[in-house]
């Protein structure tokens, strides 16, 4: 049998082989036995180099031929069984589950508000909203800090078109919350304030605070360290401790900043909290009486308690989180953690 012959038996023969396959293996072998690098088409096309030349190209051109045509051949069988596979082996189950939907999760700083809410809830507060948008009779006037007064300074303001402002603080509230309401009252308000102050790892422009208004009868700075000491112990466990230094604010007289023992070091002094041993918290008081005039409460008959502190500073220490900024980035990376 010359060459020729030999590669024309070996196209019918794998091309009957072929035909005949029931399995993707026999293909397979089949490619291997007869196409693959120590296949018999190769032993057939070592043989090339001892024919004459002028019958090597043809030889040649004919063996690369059978190649290509065999592999197709072997190709298109192994297509068509494995989309016969495909069919036969994945039948169609009407009760498999749906891919799972993404769904988000609240924003870790709703989740931490509702954290404080649910710790004043079971105190017995009851929790409020207020606009974001105020005007500056809420936001200042009304708590005492009257216009061209230099107290105003102390809240770095947006002001809006038709003499509005962005709310500084969730004070405003108290005066809101009070046309409502007649002694005895127990409130909080978490929300949404703004200033207008460069930001950096711990000052946000948009931000939340939380502000609470306790007033009934003999209401005193020691309901307000014991409320204060409570809400923080429920937060950060047992051994937290609270203390009071004087401040100033126009609503409140006495004005007090209330500070928490430091969590990293249990109050000996540590970098976090600049060796003071302590954390400065948020800023507390006892109501005006000018402010309880305002609310048409008699401060001669009631007393009470004002505080407020800001939501994501107290977060950033609860979660252990490093800047302020990250909370409002929108990254994937940081908002999955929560
Ligand atoms: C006030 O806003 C007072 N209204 C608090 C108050 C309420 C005092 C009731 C007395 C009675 P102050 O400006 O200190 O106070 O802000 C309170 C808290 O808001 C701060 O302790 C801080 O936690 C947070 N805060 C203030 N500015 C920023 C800011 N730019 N970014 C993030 N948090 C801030």
């Amino acid at each position: 049998m010359d060459m020729q012959e030999q590669l024309e038996k070996l196209r019918n023969d794998v091309k009957n082989l072929a035909e005949k396959a029931t399995k993707i293996d026999e293909l397979k072998n089949l490619e291997i036995k007869f196409l693959g690098r120590k296949g018999e088409l190769t032993n057939v096309l070592k043989k090339l180099k001892d024919l004459p030349a002028d019958q090597k190209p043809i030889i040649g051109k004919l063996a690369n031929e059978i190649k290509n045509e065999l592999t197709a051949v072997i190709d298109s069988k192994l297509a068509e069984f494995s989309q016969s596979d495909k069919v036969s082996t994945t039948p169609l189950d009407m009760t498999w589950p749906g891919a799972p939907l993404q769904t988000g999760h609240l924003h870790p700083i709703t989740q931490f508000q509702r954290k404080i809410e649910d710790i004043f809830l079971s105190m017995g507060f009851e929790v409020l909203d207020g606009p974001e948008i105020e005007t500056p009779k809420y936001n200042f006037d009304l708590l005492n800090i009257p216009k061209d007064h230099p107290a105003r300074d102390m809240w770095d303001t947006f002001y809006l078109e038709k003499g509005l402002v962005l709310r500084t603080h969730t004070s405003p509230m108290q005066l809101r919350a009070m046309e409502k309401r007649k002694p005895p009252v127990r409130l909080i308000v978490p929300g949404r304030t703004f200033r207008h102050e460069a930001t950096d790892a711990s000052h946000e422009t948009t931000f939340h605070q939380y502000e609470g208004l306790v007033i009934d009868q003999c209401i005193s700075v020691r309901n307000l360290l014991s409320t204060l000491e409570s809400f923080f112990q429920a937060l950060f466990g047992k051994d937290v401790r609270i203390k009071a230094n004087g401040s100033y604010f126009p609503f409140t007289e006495p004005s007090l900043e209330i500070s928490m023992s430091c969590l990293i070091c249990g109050g000996h002094g540590c970098s976090v909290c600049k060796q003071t041993g302590w954390l400065e918290m948020l800023g507390a008081g006892m109501v005006h009486p000018k402010v309880l005039k305002n609310m048409n409460v008699d401060p001669e008959k009631y007393s009470g308690f004002a505080f407020g502190g800001g939501i994501e500073r107290l977060m950033m220490l609860y979660h252990g989180i490093d800047d302020i900024r990250l909370s409002y980035k929108g990254d994937l990376n940081y908002l999955e953690q929560f």
